[in-house]
Parts: structure tokens; sequence; C-alpha cells
């Protein structure tokens, strides 16, 4: 344990820090069809965990990141996690050094979150080594700065519910307005991850800068109904909601045999299916784990006909969020 003197513009003055923490942030499924940028929910199984540790070496460094096959930078400017700890850092005013490890525990450039879960993470483990001294959700804006490296902006879809869990609605960006939102009890979702990479950015700009009037009032009906679904927990309305008129037309070119894959889905019993986050993971929604592990095979089946192997996970949305796994 270390004595810590801190910058006079934080309330901080001296708090007992630890000398290593691990922190674990699950994967994610954005966007959720119809919310584009704006909804999210974590799921189970999958994510990152990073350890933070003080250092004798003055500022940030990235000493180790696993499972990665060696993809991931460890130049701190150029990762999510660095990025995002690193502006917390500058708001915190600390001035020692901090080791950071990232444990890579789910596919990367797959839509499912990768880059929030380490950026995430990272920020929980950060704050846990000070003491706590910011709130979950005060977290949120350091992990956000993360993602501008892997998609150039900062969209909190997949950060808020990798940090706080649950399904949660971004009702705004400016000033940041996050609204976490019930999970009916049934609801499960089966992923499909075709093993391809597609790269956030490059998703992001398939999508138009502007839309028409009548794309943008069908999107808000579909979320305004999608809402509605998730706390009257009607399953049914959940389903006809999801559709997404923006981002789905236009990347689903990406991923190979997409159409045949959300019609083997919906045929299997999905109330509905759209892409995770940028892709290429399809997600599905159903009313039962049986449900969703046919779903899930059938997807499977119809990805291989296109030649694709793919890998499928089944999990109810995970409540959790990010959570410290051990610390000294
Ligand atoms: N909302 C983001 C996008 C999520 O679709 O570009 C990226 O995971």
């Amino acid at each position: 344990m270390a004595k810590l003197q801190f910058d006079n513009s934080t309330k901080l003055r001296k708090t007992i820090v630890k000398k290593e923490v691990k922190a674990f942030a699950p994967a994610t499924v954005a966007n959720v069809a119809c919310g584009f940028d704006m909804m999210g929910f974590a799921i189970q199984h999958l994510g990152d965990e990073i350890i933070a540790r003080f250092s004798e070496t003055p500022g940030l460094h990235i000493s180790k990141i696993t499972g990665d096959d060696g993809r991931l930078p460890t130049a701190v400017d150029k990762n999510t996690a660095g990025m995002a700890v690193q502006a917390l850092r500058y708001h915190l005013g600390i001035s020692f050094g901090i080791e950071l490890e990232i444990h890579k525990k789910m596919p990367l450039a797959s839509g499912m979150g990768s880059s929030a879960a380490s950026a995430v993470a990272a920020v929980v483990a950060i704050n846990e080594l000070m003491g706590n001294p910011l709130s979950r959700e005060a977290l949120l804006p350091f992990a956000m700065q993360g993602e501008t490296v892997a998609s150039g902006v900062a969209h909190a879809d997949n950060i808020a519910p990798a940090l706080l869990g649950g399904i949660v609605l971004i009702r705004s960006y400016n000033p940041l307005d996050i609204i976490p939102l019930p999970s009916p009890p049934d609801l499960q979702c089966a992923l499909l991850h075709p093993k391809i990479a597609i790269r956030t950015n490059e998703a992001r700009g398939l999508l138009p800068k502007n839309i028409s009037l009548k794309d943008a009032l069908t999107q808000v009906g579909n979320l305004g109904g999608l809402v509605a679904g998730l706390f009257s927990e009607n399953y049914e309305l959940i389903g006809r909601s999801l559709q997404d008129v923006i981002a789905e037309p236009r990347r689903a070119k990406l991923i190979p045999g997409f159409a045949k894959i959300k019609q083997a889905a919906i045929k299997a019993g999905a109330l509905g299916c759209s892409i995770s986050g940028s892709g290429p993971t399809i997600f599905a929604l159903s009313t039962s784990a049986n449900k969703s592990e046919k779903i899930g095979k059938a997807m499977q089946e119809a990805c291989q006909q296109e030649g694709l192997d793919s890998n499928v996970y089944l999990t109810a949305v995970n409540q959790k969020g990010a959570y410290i796994v051990n610390q000294n």
C-alpha cells in the first residue's frame, strides 16, 4: 500500500492505493437493431480482463496483451484501454506510474464490443486501484474515449452496458443521459459469430451522413416500440420492433449470407434478428433457452452453407456488468 499525493484540481488529496487490481468487463450487443448508437445490452461468458498495477516507471504503460494473436498495439494512444485510462489519469491528476495487462477473452473485431470491454475493465480497475474516487456512471465518459481508437467516435452503446450491465438506452450524448431498461425474464439471445473480422470504422464508413424523414420515423417508431416492449414484457412487441432501416441494410453486404442467416433465425422461432454492433456477429432474441439453442443451430447451418465457419454463443442479458476479479 502506498500513500500518494494528488493534484489539487481534484477533490482527492491523499488516498490509499492498492498495488494491483484485476477487473473484468463483459461483451455486449450494441444497436439492438433499431437503436443505432443508442442501445446495447451486456452478454454472459465473453469479455476482457485487465490487470492494473502501480509502477515505479512514471506514466502509463501496457506491459502485456494476451489473447489477441499479436493484433493489438501496446502504444497507449492506439489502444482502447490505454486511451480510456489516459483520459481518467488526466482527470484524476494521477502522476505516478501505472502498468496495464490486457487479457482478451473474446474475439476481436467481432461486433461484440471487444474494444469497449477492454476500455471498461481498464477504467474500473484503475478506479478500484485509487480507492474508488468515481462512481460507475462517472467512469462512462472516460471509457468512451477508448472507442475513438476503434471507431473514430466515442459511442456509448457498448460501453454503457459493459460498465453497468443490463440493457441500456443512451437517450442523449450531449449531455450524456444513460437510461437503464428492464430485461424481461424470458429474454434469451443467440449470437452467431462468423469467422471474419469487420473493423468498426469501416462499417461506420458505409453509413450516410443524413437519412430520410421516412427512415427516421420508422427507426424512432421501432425504438419506442422496443422500449415499450421491454417495460411491458411484451415479447411480440419486442419482436416486431427489432427492425433497423439505417445500419443493417448498408452493412449486411459485409456478412456473407446475412439475409439467409436472418431468415433461418426467424424460421427457427426468433423474435427478431439483426447485426450485433458493426458485425459480423448476428444476434437473435427469443423467449427461452431451448428456442435460443435451436436458433443458434439454424443460423450456424445457414452460415455453413455459405462456406463460412462460425461460433455460436447462447446468453441471457448479463445484469452484472463489469466487476473486480481480485485485488491486493
Ligand atoms: N453503434 C456502433 C456501430 C457499435 O454500429 O457502429 C459498434 O460496435
